[in-house]
């Protein structure tokens, strides 16, 4: 009788959650990754939003590097995503492919950019349990832009 009242269920609930959540919240970002982005023109103020990179063959060298280094453990090695615990990176910018107008095209693509930045630099945290770290201790700007760019060359 004991076993089934409601306060032995939320106990044994809470307890799940934590654990799950010990488990996860040792997820960081690993602070060994080299990411060398000296050979590309600088990111200042006046760059334009979305990747600068964008299809160029130097920064997408460098971020599958980066990409290897730092995000291959969840989201697959080269971006190959079976039954990995991140998503498939390589579907992000499917909806927008699917737009016919260039110029609307082309703002949905800044907007992907945008959201990218912005889930690599803060990670992804769900009530208080860390899914994926935040890097951007670790990786600046010009390597997430690199990143992105790798991906995008891999697109099917
Ligand atoms: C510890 C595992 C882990 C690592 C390492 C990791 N991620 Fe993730 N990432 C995840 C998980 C899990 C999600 C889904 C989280 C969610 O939506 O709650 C995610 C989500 C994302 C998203 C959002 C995708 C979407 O469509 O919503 C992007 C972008 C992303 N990761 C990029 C990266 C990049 C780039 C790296 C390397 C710098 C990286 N991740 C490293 C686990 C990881």
């Amino acid at each position: 009788m004991l076993l089934t009242t409601p306060r032995f269920l939320r106990c044994l609930l809470g307890g799940l959650l934590l654990s799950a959540g010990a488990a996860l919240a040792n997820e960081v970002a690993d602070p060994n990754v080299v990411v060398d982005t000296s050979s590309l023109p600088p990111i200042t103020a006046a760059t334009p939003a979305g990747n600068p990179y964008r299809g160029q063959p130097r920064a997408i060298e460098i971020g599958r590097s980066a990409y290897n280094q730092a995000c291959s453990r969840c989201h697959g090695v080269d971006a190959v995503n079976k039954g990995q615990v991140g998503p498939d990176l390589l579907r992000m910018d499917r909806a927008c492919s699917r737009i016919a107008d260039p110029a609307i095209r082309e703002m949905c693509v800044v907007d992907n950019d945008d959201f990218f930045l912005k889930s690599v630099q803060e990670g992804k945290t769900r009530v208080g349990v860390v899914h994926m770290p935040a890097w951007k201790e670790v990786l600046s700007p010009a390597a997430i832009w690199t990143i992105r760019s790798f991906l995008e060359s891999r697109k099917p």
